[in-house]
């Protein structure tokens, strides 16, 4: 760290003086005074920050889970960081914002990892806090000075003045002074749709292919502001997206139901391929404080880290949702012109969400091993459908376990050795259709 270059913007965060005059408040941005009590956190802004602190110390358990790591490199990049603290809307106590919280689940991290292990293990971990406004700065100053997970990490913590899109290449290059793998964690939690570019995704991708980044993108607000306006053009323009303004406006016209869930998947397709990204989770918070929803985005290279946070949707029942299938092609079997006569029901990772994957993933498991063709191992055929289903690596497992007990399909070892029926299936396993079964399945095995 020290032998890095500083940062441009770079603040103490130990003086916190007064502001000269009090910023202007808008009802729908939170507003940080040195001095005042914190803002009140939107209630569906509480799902965020408990699948950001769980997310945070899942990622260090998974990566310090063999008992031979001894340390740990990673910067933590919070491009939209807030004042770090907020009034909890249920009870009214002083709660984390998102930086406090990034330091708190390090150290809870940190700690978990030396349990029963005989060498110390050390977490390095950087901090960026990037923030336009100067108020809220100061106010963030504060809170890490009273935060007892930031004591003794002054050299680590960088809290940043100005937009994020000024600060993302200096920050890039620090992180690539820190170790072999510059590991990265970016929470881009903006106001809107339009401060985070496809383009600056890219540039993480790009320069740190371990980065992960989560998103947060006001898709029902866009949605809503779909217009023929000079100020839509400007916002589509950030989004690459100008080239389909027309067909925007036109599916907001001809869709008077269901135009919201139709620009979204429209949406979803476009992020998807211009993130950079190979992983992607594409989920919604609950909003039920404005009625409208926004995405909580996932990308990163790894299906391991998507596995992860898509672990997390499921064992935080209810927050999150998305309006498309159970099983496989989630998105891609949405069709907007049978919405009115069948509406595609919010799936909300509720336990008949659970039942319902399940089911999905007894029927299709079988037929998207015949579209491969071939005996295909357990991890690749993970690594092929990732994207494109709301189950977890471990459903599918058992999915694939139930079919092998009612001989819709075999296990093999990687010597092509039959294992037993219903045994718990491993990534090196082969899955493949039974000879039987493949004569009535659109393709034949060519073993
Ligand atoms: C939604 S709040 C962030 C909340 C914070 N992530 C949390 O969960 O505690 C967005 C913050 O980003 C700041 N902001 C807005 N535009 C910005 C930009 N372009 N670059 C950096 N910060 C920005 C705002 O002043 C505000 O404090």
């Amino acid at each position: 760290m020290s032998d890095a270059p500083m940062l441009p913007g770079m603040e103490p965060f130990a003086a916190a003086k007064p502001p000269k005059a009090k910023p202007k408040k808008n009802k729908s941005q939170y507003v940080w005074v040195p001095g005042d009590d914190p803002p009140e956190l939107g209630e569906h802004s509480l799902a965020k920050h408990r699948i950001l602190r769980k997310y945070l110390e899942t990622y260090v358990a998974i990566l310090t889970s063999s008992r031979v790591v001894e340390k740990l490199n990673l910067s933590l990049v919070d491009g939209f960081s807030g004042g770090g603290a907020y009034r909890c809307p249920l009870t009214g106590e002083k709660i984390a914002g998102s930086p406090v919280l990034m330091l708190e689940a390090m150290a809870s991290a940190e700690a978990k990892a030396n349990e029963g292990k005989k060498k110390p293990f050390k977490l390095d971990a950087d901090f960026y806090f990037i923030e336009r406004q100067k108020p809220t700065i100061e106010y963030l100053n504060q809170e890490i000075n009273l935060c007892e997970a930031a004591h003794g990490k002054t050299d680590q913590i960088h809290v940043l003045r100005g937009r994020f899109a000024k600060h993302l290449d200096a920050v890039i290059k620090q992180i690539k002074f820190k170790g072999r793998r510059h590991r990265a964690i970016f929470l881009l939690d903006q106001y809107g749709y339009t401060d985070v570019t496809l383009a600056n995704m890219r540039k993480i991708f790009r320069a740190l292919p371990s980065a992960e980044v989560i998103l947060t993108f006001a898709v029902d607000w866009l949605a809503d502001f779909v217009n023929e306006s000079e100020k839509f053009e400007t916002a589509l323009k950030n989004l690459e997206l100008s080239h389909r303004r027309d067909l925007l406006v036109q599916i907001r016209q001809q869709h008077a139901i269901d135009w919201r869930p139709t620009i979204q998947h429209l949406l979803h397709q476009h992020f998807y391929e211009k993130s950079g990204a190979d992983c992607y989770t594409p989920f919604f918070i609950n909003s039920t404080d404005s009625h409208r929803a926004y995405w909580l985005l996932h990308f990163s290279k790894h299906s391991t880290a998507r596995n992860a946070m898509v672990d997390l949707h499921w064992s935080m029942q209810n927050h999150f949702q998305h309006f498309g299938k159970a099983g496989f092609e989630m998105l891609l079997g949405y069709d907007p012109s049978r919405m009115n006569e069948s509406p595609m029901l919010p799936f909300d990772f509720g336990s008949d969400a659970a039942s319902l994957t399940h089911e999905s993933l007894l029927i299709e498991l079988p037929e998207r091993l015949s579209r491969v063709g071939k005996p295909i191992s357990f991890k690749d055929f993970f690594e092929t459908v990732v994207n494109e289903t709301p189950a977890t690596k471990q459903m599918i497992a058992l999915a694939a376990r139930q079919l092998t007990k009612d001989h819709e399909i075999e296990v093999r070892t990687t010597d092509r050795k039959l294992r037993r029926n219903g045994v718990i299936i491993h990534d090196d396993d082969l899955l493949c259709l039974p000879a039987s079964k493949s004569l009535f399945l659109p393709r034949k095995y060519d073993e």
